[in-house]
C-alpha cells in the first residue's frame, strides 16, 4: 500500500465572523497530484496556508508523513502551534509556490535557491550550489542563475521559485495558483515543469484554474465550495457523471473565459 504523505482531517478556520473552512479532509498518498478547484473566495488559499501554518487552523488535524502537527489552545481560546521548532521542520518539508513568485529581489536566482538549504538546513554551500544548478537546469533557466529576479520574465521567475522550493527536498509541494499572474504565453512553460514533476512521482497539491492541468495531470480533483468539499474524485469521474451540478457550472464558466 502506498503510504499517506499528507493527511488533513476536519480542518476549520474562521476569520472574525467569516467561517472560511468548515471542515475539510483530504489524504494525499505519496506521488498523488491533487488539483484543488473552486470559485474565488471558496477558501483554497486559506486551506494551503493552514497546511503549512502560515495561518493557524481553529481545529482539525494536519499530519505530514507520520508527524502530527501539535496544536495548543492559546489565551484567546484559539488553537496555535504547540512547538515552533516543529513548525519550522514541517515548513521545510513542504515546498510552497505562490501566485506572485515571492522571490527575494535583492538576491540572484542562485542565491534565492541556496538560501534556505544553506541557512535553514545547514547543508554545505558547495553541495547546495551544485544541486541548485541542476535544479535550475531542470526548470530551464540555468543561464539566468546570476541574474536578479526583476530581470526575468514572470514565467522564468515562477520556474526559479519552483527550483527554490525543490531545493529543500520537500516531501510535498503546495502550489497556490502558480500560473494566474502570468501572461497567457508564459503559462505553458510553467505547466510543463509542473507536469514533469508530476510524472516524476512528486506529491503535489495544486490550487489552479487550469482546467486542462486538473483534468489531464492530476490523480484527483477536489472542488471546494463555500469552505466545504463539494465533490472530489478521479478526473474522469468528476469531469464525467460524478461531478456535481455546481462543478459543471464552474467548469463551463471557466471553459468560456
Ligand atoms: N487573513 C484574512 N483575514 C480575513 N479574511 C480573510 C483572510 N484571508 C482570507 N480571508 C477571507 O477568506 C475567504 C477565503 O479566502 P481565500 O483567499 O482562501 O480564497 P480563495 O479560494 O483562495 O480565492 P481566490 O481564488 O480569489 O484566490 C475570503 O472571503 C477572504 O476574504
Ligand atoms: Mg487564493
Amino acid at each position: 500500500m502506498i503510504p499517506v504523505a499528507l493527511s488533513v482531517k476536519d480542518l476549520r478556520k474562521t476569520f472574525g465572523s467569516l467561517e472560511v473552512l468548515k471542515g475539510i479532509s483530504l489524504d494525499a498518498r505519496q506521488g498523488d497530484v491533487i488539483s484543488i478547484l473552486g470559485a474565488s473566495g471558496s477558501g483554497k488559499s486559506t486551506f494551503l496556508r493552514c497546511i503549512n501554518l502560515l495561518e493557524t487552523p481553529d481545529s482539525g488535524e494536519v499530519r505530514l508523513g507520520d508527524e502530527v502537527i501539535r496544536m495548543k489552545a492559546g489565551r484567546d481560546g484559539k488553537a496555535g502551534p504547540a512547538d515552533r521548532r516543529q513548525v519550522d521542520r514541517i515548513r521545510s518539508r513542504l515546498g510552497m509556490v505562490f501566485q506572485s513568485f515571492n522571490l527575494w529581489s535583492h538576491m540572484t536566482i542562485l542565491q534565492n535557491v541556496i538560501e534556505a538549504p544553506v541557512h535553514v538546513l545547514g547543508r554545505p554551500k558547495a553541495d547546495c550550489v551544485a544541486e541548485a544548478e541542476e535544479l535550475l537546469a531542470k526548470v530551464g533557466i540555468a543561464e539566468k542563475r546570476h541574474q536578479y529576479p526583476s530581470h526575468l520574465s514572470g514565467g522564468q521567475q515562477q520556474r526559479a521559485a519552483i527550483a527554490r522550493a525543490l531545493a529543500m527536498r520537500p516531501d510535498v509541494m503546495l502550489f497556490d495558483e502558480p500560473t494566474s499572474a502570468l501572461d497567457p504565453e508564459l503559462v505553458g512553460e510553467v505547466l510543463r515543469v509542473m507536469r514533469q514533476l508530476a510524472s516524476e512521482g512528486r506529491t503535489m497539491l495544486v490550487v489552479t484554474h487550469e482546467i486542462g492541468f486538473a483534468r489531464d495531470v492530476s490523480d484527483r480533483v477536489v472542488f471546494l465550495q463555500n469552505g466545504l468539499v463539494d465533490c472530489e474524485g478521479a478526473p474522469r469521474d468528476v469531469f464525467g457523471s460524478a461531478g456535481s451540478e455546481r462543478f459543471k457550472t464552474f467548469i463551463a464558466r471557466h471553459a468560456t473565459h
